[in-house]
């Protein structure tokens, strides 16, 4: 049987060899008829919500590789027709922001993170390709894994939060969920890891800023989602906006070249992020548009976004030998190998859907089950889930029945028609025992108007059970969006504050594309349900999840600071010389304190260090107990095991969290890194034990930007189920 495998597996090996290798002679002939002209149009990708003439006219001269954000497929056959019948009769691949969902909108990747579910979000993932590849779009502009550890950044909301491996892992997720095994099915598009890199740690969190990364930085933290992205075979990676260390990394060969292609064997295509090499002349890095042409092509930036430096003034570079014919042909050959994987040039027209997929009720089904392990139960004094006594459900609130805000950012393509809101499903959720009452408040997150608090607390009082549905509005978070203050807007805390001084239970939901400072409005609820922005099936998941047919068991996959002044806020901080032990508190300062008596701490005096909620922290309807931990290196692993036990009346789901600390290091390291998790469903009643891996070569770091180690020593294991571990190992490597 053995023997059976081997030669199926050399079969396999040797197909695939062999299709590379016709691929790449395909591309040779193609090459070999490509002008110059030609072989640029290739590189230049624009809007397809530019003037359709002008367009036309690109194609049938050959100058448009790829086109964005057509939508419509018979208008994607049409274009492509021309593009097939007007020489070089190169197709043409259409592309589209598929963040988190195309017609079936999934939870915004920082909901789909807090599942800590990856292989659920991988399933979401196949939905949204199948749905892209029925509209015409083979090319997916995400994952987006750019390790965000700043809440004020509004691209919080695209990312899986702030550890290193959640968005490796879940990076890889949506990579497989697009691309499948074989790109060429027409139900597959090509990923494309973004934004290629350490955009998030733009300064001040505000979008497009500079950054200030080493090359140890990078490789320890930002670069490693990237890597595992192109390790499982990513077909695309889109450069960054910010200049980082004064570089503009569409302009940064050390990344896109050494790292990327030399390092990693990265063999698909760079895309730039819109605009992003036209705009090295904004940045001062290149002197014209011409130069930014020079900079795109040279440092290894192979299709330019909407910018047009590249069918501008590419020729001419060519010419007068400032970009060497051996670039344009390489970054030429990147997007046709693209192509030729999609299976393009087979099969370059949209089929007319057999049996439409998109918006179907199997979808709807995927993307409510991500949902239901996407929200994460912050608080509950009891209230949930709801008693059977419950008679009367008070629903309120700006986001209870908000379609379009609930799809959160990056909803392309989603349809606010098919959103369940809360509105729309908790009565039947709830069945006819109970009535719930809709009464509509402020009417969106910024909403100031209170004149319909009186008639809201009048049927408050009359209620069992309040439900606030609160948070941000979709346009407050994504891309450019950034916020000072990362609070309550509008007047949702008044609201909180007199539906809570009814003496009624409250239960708050909260919608928003980012970690919020809530700590008043906790205070203020008897239940906290954290959905970020859910998406299509939102609505239908919180209500099964609030009546108990569902028991939460998402977890934190950033940190929640108490104060906005606290961000930049991660668990994974480092020792420090003078630690982070609580000092005096403002309040407890005493009157004319000397100088030296509040202690000396990295805290502050009016927030202090501690954060709201921690990475990790979830809470479920039953409890769950960990014990009996044991942790051995056996050969080139560790193994950790404990036993979980289900010690409550009812099914759940639990996340077990491994966490390693190098006690003594040549670097500094942080005082606790995620190496490995994993969710285990469990029966009331029921004990697993469960065991976790962590590969040695996963233990260590960049002394230098050109060498990991991984030091022998001492190291703690810190397992727990959350980033507040309570079970402990040392060993020794
Ligand atoms: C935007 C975003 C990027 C997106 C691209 C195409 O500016 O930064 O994430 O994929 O442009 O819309």
């Amino acid at each position: 049987m053995k023997k059976i495998f081997v030669c199926l597996g050399l079969i396999f090996i040797g197909l695939s060899v062999s299709a590379q290798s016709d691929i790449e002679s395909r591309i040779d002939s193609v090459m070999a008829r490509l002008s110059v002209k030609e072989k640029i149009g290739q590189l230049n990708q624009l809007d397809g919500r530019s003037k359709v003439p002008y367009l036309e006219s690109l194609i049938a001269n050959g100058q448009l590789g790829s086109i964005m954000n057509i939508v419509d497929y018979k208008e994607i056959n049409r274009l492509q027709k021309m593009a097939m019948e007007n020489h070089p009769h190169i197709p043409i691949v259409f592309s589209r922001d598929v963040v988190h969902g195309f017609r079936t909108m999934l939870p915004i990747p920082l909901g789909m993170a807090a599942s800590f579910n990856p292989a659920l979000v991988e399933e979401g993932s196949k939905v949204a390709a199948v749905e892209a590849g029925e509209n015409g779009i083979r090319w997916g502009f995400g994952p987006m894994i750019d390790v965000s550890r700043d809440a004020r950044w509004g691209r919080i909301a695209e990312s899986f939060g702030e550890d290193i491996l959640m968005n490796e892992l879940f990076g890889v997720a949506v990579v497989r969920g697009y691309q499948w095994d074989d790109l060429s099915n027409p139900a597959t598009m090509a990923a494309c890891a973004k934004h290629f890199v350490g955009y998030s740690a733009t300064e001040g969190g505000r979008d497009y800023n500079s950054t200030y990364l080493t090359e140890r930085q990078l490789r320890d933290i930002y670069l490693p989602p990237f890597k595992a992205a192109v390790e499982n075979g990513c077909a695309s990676i889109m450069t960054s906006f910010n200049d980082n260390d004064g570089l503009p990394t569409s302009a940064n060969p050390w990344l896109l070249k050494d790292v990327l292609r030399d390092e990693w064997g990265f063999d698909g295509v760079v895309v730039s992020d819109w605009g992003s090499v036209g705009e090295l002349s904004n940045h001062g890095v290149a002197v014209d548009k011409a130069d930014a042409a020079r900079y795109g092509l040279n440092c290894g930036t192979d299709m330019e976004m909407s910018s047009k430096t590249y069918i501008n003034h590419a020729e001419k570079l060519i010419e007068e030998g400032s970009v060497e014919m051996a670039v344009l042909d390489n970054a030429v050959r990147n997007v046709l190998r693209l192509k030729f994987r999609l299976g393009l040039f087979e099969n370059p027209y949209v089929a007319d859907p057999v049996e439409v997929k998109t918006g179907c009720q199997e979808h709807l089904d995927a993307a409510e089950k991500v949902v239901e392990e996407s929200v994460v139960l912050l608080k509950n004094d009891g209230v949930l889930p709801l008693d059977k006594s419950v008679r009367t459900v008070l629903l309120t609130g700006p986001l209870a029945d908000a379609p379009h805000d609930q799809l959160g950012t990056w909803t392309m393509d989603g349809d606010t028609t098919m959103t369940v809101t809360p509105a729309d499903y908790f009565q039947k959720a709830f069945g006819r025992k109970v009535k719930v009452i809709y009464q509509p408040s402020l009417v969106y997150s910024r909403d100031k108007d209170t004149s319909s608090f009186a008639a809201l607390r009048e049927k408050a009082t009359k209620a069992d059970v309040i439900v606030a549905c609160l948070g941000e509005e979709a346009i407050l978070s994504g891309e450019a969006h950034c916020l000072s203050d990362i609070g309550l807007k509008g007047e949702q805390t008044a609201l909180l504050e007199m539906l809570a001084a009814t003496g009624k239970p409250v239960v708050s939901i909260f919608m928003a594309g980012r970690p919020m400072t809530i700590a008043h409005e906790v205070e203020l609820s008897s239940a906290v349900l954290y959905a970020f922005h859910p998406g299509t099936m939102g609505g239908k998941a919180l209500a099964r999840i609030i009546n108990g047919e569902v028991n939460p068991s998402g977890k934190l996959p950033v940190t929640f600071p108490l104060h906005v002044g606290q961000t930049p806020m991660y668990y994974s901080y480092k020792p420090l010389g003078r630690g982070h032990k609580a000092m005096t508190q403002i309040d407890d300062i005493p009157r004319n304190a000397r100088q030296s008596v509040l202690g000396h701490s990295c805290s502050y005096l009016d927030t202090g260090n501690k954060p709201l909620f921690n990475f990790g922290f979830g809470l479920s309807y039953t409890r769950f107990e960990l014990k009996d931990m044991t942790a051995a290196v056996e050969g080139d692993k560790v193994h950790v095991t404990a036993t979980l036990s289900n010690v409550g009346e009812r099914a759940g789901a639990e996340v077990v969290q491994l966490y390693i600390c190098d006690v003594k290091a040549s670097r500094t390291r942080p005082v606790k890194e995620l190496k490995a998790f994993e969710k285990v469903y469990l029966e009331a009643g029921e004990t697993r034990k469960v065991e976790l891996e962590i590969p040695v070569s996963r233990m260590g770091f960049y002394v230098t930007p050109s060498q990991y180690v991984v030091e022998p020593g001492e190291f703690k294991l810190l397992l727990g189920t959350s980033s507040e571990t309570t079970l402990g190992k040392t060993i020794t490597l």
